[in-house]
C-alpha cells in the first residue's frame, strides 16, 4: 500500500525549490518532462506513487500544489518544458496577482480570504490517495508568501488533518546579504511559531550555509540561487529516497521522524550531504568509502546549517547511506566513529547513529562509489533561533517598520501575536538549552512547559505521542 505524500510549495522560493525537486525526481524516476515513463524504466522496482499518481493516459503528475500569492514563478514553470508535468487545477496563483510584499501579515490574510480554495485543492488531492500519509511544505521563512500563507497553511492542515505527518522543507535567510528582506526577522519569528506548532519535523535549509558551502567547499567564487537550490534538490531527493526506493525499514515518514524527534518540540533538523556536486563543480571528495562518507557528514563545515556543531550536543543522527555498500562496512565504521568520539549526544536518550541503507537510482550515473545524507537533530540549532530573536529585538526596541503589519487584521487592534511568538521562540530556544543537561526529561515537567501547552501546541503534542 503506497503512502502518499502531497508536496505544497508555496511563495517564490517554495516554488523555485520545489521545481528542482521535481526535476531530480523524475530524472531518478526515468520520467519525461512530459510525465512519460521513460522506455528504459519500464521494469523498475521504485515505488513512484509516493509522489506521483498516473492520470488516465498513464502519465505520470507530480502530487503537488504550486501556491503563490503573485504569478511570476509558477507562470515560469508553466511555460517551462514542465509545462504539461503538473496537474493544472493544482495551481493557485492570488487573482490580485500583487503577492505578499515581503509582509507576513499579508501573506497571512491572504491566505485567509483564499482559504476556501486552497482547502479545495488539498482536499481533493488528499482524497486521491489511498493512504495518505502527509504533507511536504517547501517555503521560505523570510518573505511575506512562503511564511504568512505558509503559516496559515500550516494551521489549516493541522486543523483538517490532525493525524497525518507534516513536515516542512524551511529556507531560512542569508545573514551575510544585508540587501535581503529588512523586515525578515519579523517574518521569521512570526513563521518560527507555526514551524514550532504546526509542524512535526522542520527540515532547516540555512541559506547563509548553502552559500557557503557552495563557495568553500564546490570553489563557485559567486554561486547563483539555482547553484544553491541544486544542493537542495539534492539533500530533498536524497531524504525521500527511503521512501521511493523502500527497504525494509524506515519506508515511511513515521519511522524516520520517530527516530529523529524523541520528543515534540524539538523537531528542527539539519542536513549534511556528501559527495557534493552541481553541475561540473566536484568537492574535491576522492575517495568514498563507507567510514569517509560517514565521517565527512559530522564535519561542521559540511552542514547546511550555520551553526557549529562543536558546541552542543546530537540528540539523534540518521544517515541514508546509497551505494556499493554491505552491512558489515556500516558496522565497523559506526565502531570506528564511537572509539574516536566523533559526534557526542545528549545524556539522555539513546546515543547512536542510526544508518538507513538506500538503493540508487539506476537511471542517473555517478562517478562515486558511496553517497550519505545526514539528518540530524542538534542542539546548537537554538544559535540561529537565537540570532533571529536578537535582530527581531533590534527592530522591535525601534518598533520599525510596523505600519505595514498594522494594516492588516491580526495586528490592527494589538501587537501580541508579536509577543507570543517571541515567548513561544524563547521557549523553543531554552527547551533546546535544556535537552543539553542530563535532566532534560525532567524539564517538561517545569511552569514553562506547562504555560506552552496550554497554547495550541496541545494537539501537536498528541499527535507527536503516537509516533514517539
Ligand atoms: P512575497 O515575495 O512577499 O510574496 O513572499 P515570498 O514567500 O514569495 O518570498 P520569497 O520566497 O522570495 O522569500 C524571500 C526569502 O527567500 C529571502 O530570504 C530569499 O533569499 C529567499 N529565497 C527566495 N528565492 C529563493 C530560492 O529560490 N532559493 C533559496 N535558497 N532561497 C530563496
Amino acid at each position: 500500500m503506497p503512502r502518499e505524500i502531497i508536496t505544497l510549495q508555496v511563495g517564490q522560493c517554495g516554488n523555485q525549490i520545489g521545481i528542482e525537486f521535481w526535476k531530480q525526481l523524475i530524472k531518478e524516476h526515468g520520467i519525461n518532462n512530459e510525465g512519460i515513463l521513460e522506455e528504459f524504466a519500464l521494469q523498475g522496482d521504485d515505488r513512484k506513487d509516493v509522489f506521483f499518481y498516473q492520470a488516465d493516459d498513464e502519465h505520470y503528475i507530480p502530487r503537488a500544489l504550486l501556491i503563490d500569492m503573485e504569478p511570476r514563478v509558477i507562470n515560469y514553470i508553466q511555460t517551462s518544458q514542465f509545462s504539461t508535468l503538473f496537474n493544472p487545477e493544482n495551481i493557485f496563483i492570488s487573482k490580485d496577482g500583487g503577492g505578499a510584499g515581503n509582509n507576513w501579515a499579508c501573506g497571512y490574510s491572504q491566505g485567509e480570504r483564499y482559504q476556501e480554495e486552497l482547502m479545495e485543492m488539498i482536499d481533493r488531492e488528499a482524497d486521491g490517495s489511498d493512504s495518505l500519509e502527509g504533507f511536504l511544505m517547501l517555503h521560505s521563512i523570510a518573505g511575506g508568501t512562503g511564511s504568512g500563507s505558509g503559516s496559515y497553511i500550516l494551521e489549516r492542515l493541522n486543523d483538517r488533518f490532525p493525524k497525518k505527518i507534516i513536515q516542512t522543507y524551511s529556507v531560512f535567510p542569508n545573514q551575510n546579504e544585508t540587501s535581503d528582506v529588512v523586515v525578515q526577522p519579523y517574518n521569521s519569528l512570526l513563521t518560527l511559531r507555526r514551524l514550532a506548532q504546526n509542524a512535526d519535523a522542520v527540515v532547516v535549509l540555512d541559506n547563509t550555509a548553502l552559500n557557503r558551502i557552495a563557495v568553500d567547499r564546490l570553489k563557485i567564487p559567486i554561486p547563483t540561487v539555482s547553484q544553491t537550490n541544486s544542493l537542495v534538490a539534492m539533500v530533498m531527493a536524497a531524504s525521500t529516497t527511503t521512501l521511493r526506493y523502500p527497504g525494509y525499514m524506515n519506508n515511511d515518514l513515521v519511522s524516520i521522524l520517530a527516530g529523529l524527534v524523541p520528543t515534540p518540540r524539538c523537531h528542527f533538523l539539519m542536513t549534511g550531504y556528501t559527495p557534493l556536486t552541481i553541475d561540473r563543480h566536484i568537492s574535491s571528495v576522492r575517495k568514498t568509502t563507507v567510514l569517509d562518507v560517514m565521517r565527512r557528514l559530522l564535519q561542521t563545515k559540511n552542514i547546511m546549517v550555520s551553526t557549529s556543531t562543536k558546541n552542543g550536543s546530537y540528540i539523534s543522527i540518521l544517515n541514508i547511506i546509497q551505494g556499493d555498500v554491505d552491512a558489515t562496512q556500516i558496522h565497523k565504521s559506526l565502531q570506528r566513529i564511537r572509539e574516536r568520539k566523533l559526534a557526542s549526544f545528549i545524556e539522555w536518550g539513546p546515543t547512536s547513529i542510526q544508518v538507513a541503507l538506500s538503493k540508487k537510482s539506476p537511471y542517473i550515473e555517478t562517478s562515486h562509489k558511496v553517497s550519505g545524507l545526514m539528518l540530524a537533530n542538534h542542539t546548537s540549532i537554538h544559535s540561529l533561533f537565537d540570532r533571529i530573536l536578537k535582530q527581531y529585538h533590534k527592530l522591535r526596541n525601534r518598533n520599525a517598520f510596523l505600519d505595514q503589519y498594522k494594516k492588516e487584521p491580526m495586528f490592527k487592534d494589538s501587537l501580541d501575536e508579536f509577543d507570543e511568538s517571541k515567548e513561544c521562540l524563547e521557549s523553543l530556544i531554552s527547551e533546546y538549552k535544556a535537552a543539553e543537561s542530563k535532566n532534560y526529561l525532567d524539564w517538561g515537567n517545569d511552569d514553562n512547559m506547562r504555560i506552552e501547552e496550554q497554547h495550541e501546541g496541545v494537539q501537536q503534542l498528541t499527535k507527536k505521542e503516537e509516533f514517539a
